[in-house]
């Protein structure tokens, strides 16, 4: 069964179609769209609102965090006019191959979504992302849902070498970030020296499965209100960037729970699949962004990580590549080492300088933590990746969103919040006293160890919508980066600020513009 409301008449011609399918007798929606209506789509996976987000390299991503996954049978009709609406058209059973390459897909399907900058990192090291365009389609058989997304890297590098060891001066280290390319378009805070170890491109989904806080719905916030709710305190600013521990994910209500699939361009990539995950509630600055049981689709080959050695050192060769004598020749990249053709690395073994070695070893992800396969290719010529995902509708995993029949979600008919104009966003932060607290430039205010305003310049727009939010929920919890030293959250949570989602946009965008590296 599946309540069609009057709201669907903005955009109701095309969804009216499909779930007419069988239903001769409700052909008066038709005439009358303003008429609600019910209608039976047995046969079709109930619709659901998603997010969507593409990771540059580093911690920070942009994306869209509610999309509407419409599942249809036409396969002629074009998708409607409406960036964030991915219809799913069925396909025949076992025509799509997760090969990375596009040849089923049809151009026309594709959506394009504006990505906006996503990151609630106010205080991070990382540089941000150049928010970009991002295609998505989505297609389904009778057993499985599959997505193809296609984005340019920002970086134009594939960003596939994670935390790998490099050989230099008789010891391994790990290779530290590598600064993009001068010539490219520069990212929002170009000033920003990126810092620490590569890390890789991702790409995150989210689809609800316990939501009794209504993030997934038309208007909600979708990914927004689980991510990074949290601000690690207690550090001087003006020394020490906030890492770990200021960018947990979690939900705010217990109970609720999304799944996640994260498909990693390092780690899961060269096995052929995308982690599985979900989201549960947590308090304050515990992760609950958490694996599905089983084995992941990777292992770290360091020493330490393995239990192997008290220092970090790889454990682990690619045998061909050592067999063959190839570590001998000075910067000589390893292939892949997988479970299968790894050799234990001794004391004897010689490499010259510059060689290296991948961080990730390769294995077959199992059980629930293996159950989305995804794959995907980066050209260099055009710099973007193209990848694509499958997973069962239903799994039976209580950490995964099935995609059965059943009432679904309601389309969107709100306007999409686009990315934000700075000038305005300027002038918005000062009439809306954001000032008073948060300083001149969303730079905060730090005295005797602690926050008493977080610093924003880094928040995103969804953060600034969430946190000003009248409905914010669990306000003590949602956003917990003071703490006192008894572990208590401080009564002085931010006040309800009256922002349409777009507002926040516009002040996220200018915030964007002062961020000063290290807080001065
Ligand atoms: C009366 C003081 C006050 C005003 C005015 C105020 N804030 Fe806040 N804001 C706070 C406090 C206190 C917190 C931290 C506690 C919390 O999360 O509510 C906060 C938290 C935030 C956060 C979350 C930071 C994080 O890392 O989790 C953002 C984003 C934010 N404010 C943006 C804004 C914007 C944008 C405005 C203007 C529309 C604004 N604030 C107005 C006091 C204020």
């Amino acid at each position: 069964m599946r309540e069609s409301g009057i709201k669907e008449s903005i955009i109701a011609p095309h969804f009216q179609e499909t779930r007419m399918k069988g239903i001769r007798s409700c052909l008066a929606c038709l005439v009358l769209l303003s008429t609600p209506c019910t209608v039976f789509a047995e046969d079709l996976p109930a619709d659901t609102y998603f997010s969507l987000a593409v990771t540059e390299n580093s911690h920070n991503h942009y994306g869209e965090n509610l999309l509407f996954l419409h599942f249809r049978e036409a396969t002629s009709a074009v998708p409607p006019a409406n960036s964030r609406v991915v219809v799913a058209t069925r396909v025949q059973d076992d025509a799509m191959t997760i090969d990375g390459e596009f040849r089923e897909w049809d151009p026309q399907r594709f959506v394009t979504v504006q990505g906006r900058v996503m990151n609630n990192y106010p205080l991070s090291e990382y540089f941000d992302a150049r928010p970009g365009a991002i295609r998505v389609a989505a297609a389904f058989d009778s057993r499985h849902l599959y997505f193809a997304v296609d984005f340019e890297d920002a970086n134009h590098d594939a960003s596939t070498r994670r935390k790998e060891w490099v050989y230099s001066q008789g010891r391994w280290r790990i290779a530290p970030h590598v600064r993009p390319d001068d010539k490219l378009p520069r990212p929002v805070n170009a000033a920003e020296e990126p810092e620490g170890a590569e890390s890789e491109d991702r790409v995150l989904f989210m689809f609800p499965i316990v939501d009794r806080q209504d993030l997934f719905r038309d208007g909600g916030l979708g990914c927004a209100g689980y991510c990074h709710p949290n601000l690690k305190e207690g550090r001087d600013p003006k020394t020490t960037p906030v890492g770990k521990g200021s960018a947990e994910m979690h939900t705010a209500l217990p109970g609720d729970t999304a799944d996640v699939w994260h498909w990693k361009a390092t780690r899961t990539n060269p096995a052929r699949s995308a982690d599985d995950g979900h989201i549960d509630f947590a308090a304050g600055a515990v992760e609950g962004f958490k694996a599905d049981p089983g084995q992941a689709a990777f292992e770290d080959n360091d020493t330490k990580a393995l239990g192997m050695a008290d220092t970090s050192q790889p454990a682990f060769v690619n045998r061909e590549d050592f067999q063959a004598g190839r570590f001998s020749t000075p910067g000589f990249a390893s292939s892949p080492v997988t479970e299968e053709n790894r050799l234990a690395i001794t004391p004897d073994m010689t490499f010259a300088e510059g060689t290296t070695l991948p961080y990730a070893m390769h294995r077959q992800a199992t059980a629930g933590r293996g159950d989305v396969a995804a794959f995907g290719r980066f050209d260099p010529k055009t710099s973007r990746w193209t990848i694509e995902f499958k997973r069962k509708l239903v799994t039976g995993d209580p950490f995964d969103h099935a995609f059965a029949p059943g009432p679904g979600a309601t389309p969107p008919v709100t306007r999409p919040a686009v990315p934000g104009n700075a000038m305005t966003g300027e002038k918005l932060f000062k009439e809306r006293a954001c000032s008073a607290c948060h300083g001149d430039e969303g730079e905060g205010r730090f005295d005797k160890g602690r926050w008493l305003f977080p610093r924003i310049q880094r928040a995103s727009g969804a953060l600034i919508a969430k946190t000003a939010a009248l409905t914010r929920p669990e306000r003590e919890r949602a956003l917990s980066f003071l703490v006192t030293e008894a572990g208590r959250p401080v009564e002085n949570v931010m006040s309800h600020v009256p922002l349409t989602p777009q507002e926040a946009e516009d002040i996220a965008a200018w915030l964007q513009t002062r961020f000063l590296a290290r807080g001065q």
